[in-house]
C-alpha cells in the first residue's frame, strides 16, 4: 500500500496580489528611469557619499540639502577623515540644517564604523541598525541603494504614496498604519534594482504624489490606485495633528573684555548639544534681569552683572519658537572655565563665528556685535 499522500500547505494569501504588484514596481521603475531628478549623490556610488545624503535630507529640502553635501564631502571626504575631526568642526559644516543630533551620530557611527569595520559601511540593514543614528529608514535607504539589500524604508513621501495606493487609514504617527506602511513597503521591495525602486517611490512621492494637489494625471500607477479609484486622494493620509511649538526664552550673556567675547560650548546632550554659543540660560519670558544674571551666573560658575540690552532675536524652529534675549553683563572673575558648559573661550567676533554655532545663536552674535556690545 502506497503512503498517504501529503497534502501541500495552501500558500498564505500575499499582501499584495502579484499582478498588481508587478504592474507597480514596473510603472514606478519606469517612470523613475524617465523622471528622476539630476541629483548628486545619485551620481555616485560612494556609500558614505549616499548615507550622508540620507540623513541629511531626513529632515531637510533637496534645494537645501545641495550644497551642504557637497561642501560637507570636501571637509570630510571619507568615513576616516570623519571620525579623526573634532565634533565642533562637524557641527560647524551643519550649521543651517538643524536637527544637530544627526551631525553628533554621524561623527560617532563614522568612529564605530573605524573601529569595528574597517572604515567601511556594512552591507546590510541588520547590520547598520547596530549604528548610532541609524534607524529603520536610514538602514533601509542605505543597504538598498548603496549596496543592493531588497531592504524596505518608509519616509513621509513613501506613507503618503503607499498610504494612497492601497487606502491605508489613519493619521501620520499611528502605529497600526506604521506596521502596514513597513508591512507594504516589504512586500514590494524585492526584485530587481531594490534602490532605485525605493527612490522611485520617494520621488514620486515628491514630485507627482504631493501632499497637496497631487498630479493624478501625471501618474504612472495611477490605474493601480485605491484612492484616486474611490475619489479620496485629497483625504490620504489625514493631516498631522501637529502640537503648537513650544516658547523658549533664553538670556544670553554679552560679556565683552578687551576686544573679545565670551564664547561657551554646551554640554553635550540636549537641544543645540556640543554647539558654540554666547553662554545662555533658559528663563521664563517674564524673567527680571537680576534672576537671568543669578542663572547666568550659576551656569558660568562667576559673579554676573547686567548693565543693558542689545535687542532681542526671535527665531522659528519646528518644534520651539525661541527668543534670546541679548544681555550685556560685566562680572568677575573673567571665567574661563564654567560648571555648565564644556569649554569656555574669549574670541574677537571673526574667530566666534568659525565656531560650530547653531543659526539662531548666529544671528544673535551678529545682532550684539552691531548693537554695538565690544564698543563703551
Ligand atoms: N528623500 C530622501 N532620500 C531620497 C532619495 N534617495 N531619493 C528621493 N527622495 C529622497
Amino acid at each position: 500500500m502506497s503512503p498517504p499522500r501529503k497534502r501541500k500547505a495552501p500558500s498564505p494569501t500575499p499582501l499584495v496580489e502579484p499582478a498588481r504588484r508587478e504592474s507597480l514596481r514596473s510603472g514606478l521603475l519606469t517612470w523613475y528611469d524617465r523622471q528622476k531628478r539630476d541629483l548628486p549623490w545619485r551620481r555616485t556610488r560612494d556609500p558614505y557619499a549616499i548615507w550622508l545624503s540620507e540623513v541629511m535630507l531626513q529632515q531637510t529640502q533637496v534645494a537645501t540639502v545641495i550644497p551642504y553635501w557637497e561642501r560637507f564631502l570636501q571637509r570630510f571626504p571619507t568615513v576616516e577623515a570623519l571620525a579623526t575631526a573634532p565634533l565642533p568642526d562637524v557641527l560647524a559644516g551643519w550649521r543651517g540644517l538643524g536637527y544637530y543630533s544627526r551631525a553628533r551620530n554621524l561623527h560617532r557611527a563614522a568612529q564605530e564604523l573605524v573601529a569595528r569595520f574597517g572604515g567601511r559601511l556594512p552591507s546590510t540593514a541588520a547590520e547598520l541598525l547596530t549604528l548610532p543614528g541609524f534607524g529603520r529608514y536610514t538602514a533601509g535607504a542605505v543597504a538598498s541603494i548603496a549596496f543592493g539589500e531588497p531592504a524596505p524604508l518608509v519616509d513621509g513621501n513613501v506613507a503618503r504614496v503607499l498610504s494612497r495606493l492601497f487606502e491605508v487609514e489613519g493619521p501620520p504617527g499611528d502605529r497600526a498604519r506604521e506596521a502596514r506602511l513597513w508591512e507594504l513597503a516589504t512586500a514590494l521591495v524585492p526584485g530587481e534594482r531594490p534602490g532605485d525602486f525605493n527612490q522611485a517611490l520617494m520621488e514620486h512621492g515628491a514630485t507627482v504624489c504631493r501632499p497637496e494637489n497631487p498630479l493624478c494625471l501625471l501618474c504612472p500607477v495611477r490605474e493601480q490606485c485605491l484612492a484616486y479609484r474611490n475619489g479620496r486622494v485629497d483625504e490620504l493620509p489625514p493631516a498631522k495633528v501637529r502640537a503648537a511649538p513650544k516658547r523658549m526664552t533664553l538670556a544670553v550673556a554679552v560679556w565683552a573684555h578687551e576686544g573679545r567675547l565670551l564664547l561657551a560650548r554646551r554640554a553635550e546632550k540636549g537641544l543645540f548639544g556640543g554647539l558654540w554659543e554666547l553662554p545662555a540660560a533658559e528663563v521664563e519670558d517674564d524673567t527680571p534681569d537680576p534672576a537671568s544674571a543669578v542663572k547666568l551666573a550659576e551656569a558660568l560658575g562667576a559673579e554676573v552683572r547686567v548693565q543693558g540690552h542689545l535687542g532681542t532675536v526671535r527665531r522659528q524652529l519646528t518644534h520651539r519658537s525661541l527668543s534670546l534675549r541679548l544681555l550685556r553683563v560685566t562680572g568677575h572673575p573673567h571665567p574661563t572655565r564654567a560648571p555648565a558648559f564644556q569649554e569656555l573661550r574669549w574670541c574677537t567676533p571673526d574667530e566666534a563665528s568659525s565656531l560650530g554655532m547653531s543659526t539662531a545663536m548666529h544671528k544673535a552674535l551678529e545682532a550684539a556685535v552691531t548693537a554695538g556690545a565690544l564698543r563703551g
